[in-house]
């Protein structure tokens, strides 16, 4: 989708220039995928579980940048985090950690809120936490 970057914040463009932790994990104990409905964006979450604490997060998105800024962030605010905390991570809390995203593009962090949801999901059903 076609969008003007120069309304990103320096945090959003900060993780747009440098995507922490993006790419496909090996072996995850989790995995979610969340879509866009909207614009048809995506984005999988990968997690690693030890003793019902993530110990690394990975990203793969195909979407706009705030997509992609939420997608990073949300991997570096989940690692270290129990379960039950990251499933406390809402779209505002990821939006607010990028120092906000501009009113068109609220909805983009919604991605990254449903992913982790659908991770730990993905993680519960193979038999974790
Ligand atoms: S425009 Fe699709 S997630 Fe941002």
């Amino acid at each position: 989708m076609a969008e003007e970057t120069d309304s990103y914040n320096q945090i959003v463009i900060e993780h747009l220039k440098r995507p922490r932790n993006m790419g496909e994990m090996e072996n995850p104990d989790g995995v979610g995928e969340a879509q866009n409905p909207v614009c048809g964006d995506t984005m999988r979450l990968f997690i690693k579980v030890e003793a019902g604490r993530i110990i690394d997060a990975m990203f793969l998105t195909f979407g706009c940048g705030a997509a992609i800024a939420s997608s990073s962030i949300t991997t570096e605010m989940i690692k270290g985090k129990t379960i039950e905390e990251a499933l406390r991570i809402s779209d505002l809390v990821i939006a607010e950690a990028l120092g906000g995203l501009p009113p068109t593009k609220i909805h983009c962090s919604v991605l990254a809120e449903k992913a982790i949801h659908a991770a730990v999901l993905d993680y519960q059903k193979r038999g974790g936490g």
